[in-house]
């Protein structure tokens, strides 16, 4: 663990996640304190902080800080601003967004680096974010396994989360791309990638995107594929985030997955999302 001068920096679980304090992200923050915000990412995966006050304009300025803002394309819905991700559950939804264990957009190319997360509404209980360390789950495997999943790649796809067939703006408040001319987008990755910025190795593939083996069939890879993203979410992995009012999870989305619990019952939940540009998965 490095020493922060300005910030405190208080983990919540073994496995990933801190609690940021001193910081007053509406009054502006010098690069200093920006630089030890990102360590402290590194460090922890997922930071949080609590009762802070952020407008559309503060929320985009603090995520710019750590890199250009990442346009989700699937919400891309031709409102005002598609840089901010509106994450909306009312009372009777069905499905709500990232109800299975994910990483951010894996379908790109180039899948974003983070996401920062506010909440300006939440349940009085339910509604909690699960986070899990892929770097734990990478080093958790045999040798056997580790050799055997060097030099592998996955497909990752939208189709399971977004177009018309899948019909899922019918069953929840936020909405996503439907129309007739949306069309899925595939990349391929590593199914171990390297962090660029820590040099460390991870597991990158989940449940949301990541549809097979590259040169495999769905069948043919769903026993392996299936067994990582179970590994990739042990209980000693994770930790579990109670949102408040005025909190912010930063995610570093290429050593993390997350999942939101659809536990919210008769409550509204409503918070907003940037997403910060990343590289390509090597
Ligand atoms: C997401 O997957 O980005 C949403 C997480 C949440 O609503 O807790």
């Amino acid at each position: 663990m490095t020493a922060y001068q300005r910030i405190t920096v208080s983990p919540i679980a073994g496995a990933l996640g801190a609690e940021i304090g001193g910081v007053d992200i509406e009054a502006g923050l010098d690069d200093a304190t920006i630089a030890e915000i990102r360590r402290a990412l590194l460090e922890h995966l997922v930071i949080f902080f609590r009762d802070q006050k952020l407008d559309d304009r503060s929320h985009k300025e603090f995520s710019r800080r750590f890199g250009r803002l990442f346009v989700h394309p699937n919400f891309d819905l031709g409102q005002a601003d598609p840089e901010i991700v509106r994450v909306v559950r009312q009372p009777g939804d069905e499905r709500i967004i990232g109800e299975d264990w994910h990483s951010d957009t894996t379908m790109m190319a180039e899948p974003p680096m983070g996401a920062i997360l506010y909440a300006l509404e939440v349940p009085p209980y339910g509604g909690d974010t699960l986070f899990a360390n892929q770097y734990l789950a990478w080093e958790t495997l045999s040798d056997g396994m580790k050799a055997m999943l060097s030099g592998l790649k996955a497909v990752h796809s939208d189709i399971k989360v977004a177009g018309p067939h899948n019909k899922l703006n019918a069953r929840r408040s936020s909405k996503i791309r439907e129309d007739s001319n949306w069309q899925a987008t595939e990349s391929v990755h590593p199914v171990v990638r390297t962090h660029p910025e820590t040099g460390r190795k991870c597991l990158f593939v989940n449940r949301s995107y990541s549809m097979r083996f590259d040169g495999m069939t769905e069948r043919e890879s769903a026993p392996l594929l299936e067994f990582l993203m179970e590994h990739g979410h042990r209980p000693e992995f994770t930790c579990r985030f109670r949102w408040q009012a005025g909190s912010i999870a930063f995610w570093d989305n290429r050593c993390t997955k997350h999942l939101a619990v659809h536990d919210a019952g008769p409550f509204h939940r409503r918070l907003q999302r940037t997403q910060i540009a990343g590289d390509a998965v090597v």
